[in-house]
C-alpha cells in the first residue's frame, strides 16, 4: 500500500523520507499470570542489558555534566523517581549538584535554562507530552538534551543531542518495573564515567544483578504471604533516607498505581513534620534501611512511628527487633541498594494487587504512556 502525505494549505504533495524502525511490540506469549510479574522478572537480564552502552557516549556525556553550569533532570511518575536516584549518584560520585524537576512544572523554570544547562531527559516511552513539551521549551533556550527512553526513534529520541536506550525490550504493564531498573543502571554508568570508572561498576552491576535473582527467588512466597495480611488496608507509608528516599517514593507509586490504596513515599526525616499525626494502632510502615549511610538515622525515625502503633516492614540486609516483618535482602556495596530495595516492593504492590482482585496491568484511569498534556 502506497501513502501519500499532502500539504493541507497548497495541496502539494510532500516527499517524506521513509525510515524502517525496529519494532519488538509484539506481545510475547505470557506464561506468568500477568505481564507485570514476567517484567518483574526479567530484571536480573535487564540491568545487565542496560549496561551495554557505548563507552565512548558515556565519556562525553559525562564531561558534559561536569561542565555545565546546571544539570536539570526532568520527567513524570515513576521516571522521576529514577532521575532522583541519579541525583543523589550525581552528587555522590560526580560532586555535580543538579536538580529534578517534574516535567508538567519545568516551563515554569524554563527562564533560567540556558546554552550552559544540560538536561536529562528520563522517559520510558519517550512519547510522555509533558516531558516533550518541556525539552522543546529548554532547547528553544539553547540547552543541551540527554535522553534515557526505552524506545528507539521516540519522540524524544528524535529531538535529543545524546540517547541512551534502556534495551530492556518493550514493557507491557502500566506500571514501570524493569524500565525502571534499566533507567537506574544507565544513571549509574553516567555518574561513574564522570570519575572514569566506567569497568568498575559494570562489574559492581553484573553483581547486582545476580543478587536480584536471589531476592526474586527467597522473597516471593512470604511477599504473597503480607499482601494476604494487609489486604483490607487503605493508607500505607514508605520512608528512607538519602538515595533510599527514591525508593520510598518508587514503592508507595506503585502500591498506588495497582492496588488503588492510599501510599506516601517521604524522606524519613519529614515524618514528624505533619505525617506522625496520622499513625496509630496497626498502619503500614515500610522503612527501607539498608545497611548504608542512612541506617541508623532513618532507624530513629522508624522507632517514632512504631511507638504510635505503627507495623513496621524493613526492607533491609540487617534484621532488627523494631521490624514486625523483615524483607530480606543481599548485602551490597552500599551505594547500589536502591536496585535491590527496589525488587521487594514492587512484588509486593504486584501481589497487594493481586489480592485485592485488580488486574495488575491495566490499571484503572491510567495509561502506559500519556501523550496528552
Ligand atoms: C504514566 C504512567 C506511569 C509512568 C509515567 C511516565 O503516567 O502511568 O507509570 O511512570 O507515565 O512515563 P514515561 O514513559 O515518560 O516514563
Amino acid at each position: 500500500m502506497t501513502i501519500k502525505f499532502f500539504d493541507v494549505e497548497t495541496g502539494k504533495e510532500i516527499n517524506k523520507k521513509t525510515e524502517e524502525v525496529k519494532s519488538e511490540e509484539k506481545e510475547e506469549e505470557l506464561k506468568e499470570e500477568h505481564y507485570m510479574l514476567k517484567e518483574i522478572l526479567e530484571q536480573p537480564e535487564t540491568i545487565k542489558k542496560a549496561t551495554e552502552q557505548d563507552e565512548q557516549k558515556l565519556l562525553e556525556t559525562a564531561m558534559e555534566i561536569l561542565r555545565a553550569k546546571n544539570v536539570i533532570f526532568t520527567a513524570c511518575g515513576t521516571a522521576r523517581y529514577a532521575a532522583i536516584v541519579g541525583r543523589y549518584l550525581f552528587s555522590k560520585i560526580a560532586k555535580k549538584f543538579s536538580e529534578v524537576i517534574m516535567a508538567h512544572e519545568f516551563q515554569y523554570f524554563i527562564d533560567s535554562v540556558d546554552k550552559d544547562t544540560l538536561i536529562i531527559a528520563v522517559s520510558q516511552s519517550g512519547e510522555t507530552a509533558d516531558v516533550l513539551e518541556g525539552v522543546k521549551k529548554a532547547k528553544e533556550n539553547g540547552a543541551k538534551i540527554v535522553a534515557v527512553t526505552n524506545v528507539e526513534n521516540s519522540s524524544l529520541d528524535r529531538i535529543s543531542d545524546q540517547t541512551f536506550f534502556l534495551n530492556c525490550g518493550p514493557e507491557i504493564a502500566v506500571a514501570s518495573t524493569k524500565a525502571f531498573t534499566g533507567q537506574l543502571a544507565v544513571l549509574y554508568l553516567l555518574a561513574f564515567a564522570t570519575v572514569n570508572k566506567i569497568q568498575e561498576v559494570k562489574i559492581e552491576l553484573k553483581k547486582v544483578s545476580e543478587k536480584v535473582e536471589e531476592i526474586i527467588s527467597q522473597n516471593g512466597g512470604l511477599l504473597k504471604e503480607l499482601a494476604e495480611k494487609l489486604k483490607d488496608h487503605q493508607d500505607f507509608y514508605f520512608i528512607a533516607r538519602g538515595i533510599d528516599f527514591a525508593i520510598a517514593a518508587e514503592g508507595a507509586i506503585k502500591l498506588k498505581e495497582i492496588s488503588y490504596a492510599h501510599a506516601e513515599g517521604m524522606p524519613a526525616g519529614e515524618l514528624k513534620h505533619g505525617t506522625l499525626s496520622l499513625i496509630e494502632e496497626g498502619i503500614p510502615i515500610v522503612a527501607i534501611c539498608p545497611k548504608d549511610y542512612t541506617y541508623e538515622e532513618t532507624l530513629n525515625n522508624v522507632q517514632e512511628a512504631k511507638s504510635r502503633g505503627g507495623f513496621i516492614i524493613g526492607v533491609s540486609d540487617e534484621k532488627n527487633e523494631i521490624f514486625d516483618s523483615w524483607l530480606k535482602i543481599p548485602k551490597i556495596e552500599e551505594i547500589f541498594y536502591p536496585l535491590l530495595t527496589v525488587i521487594p516492593l514492587q512484588l509486593l504492590a504486584y501481589y497487594l494487587a493481586v489480592a485485592r482482585g485488580n488486574n495488575p496491568d491495566k490499571p484503572r484511569n491510567l495509561a502506559k504512556s500519556v501523550t496528552v498534556k
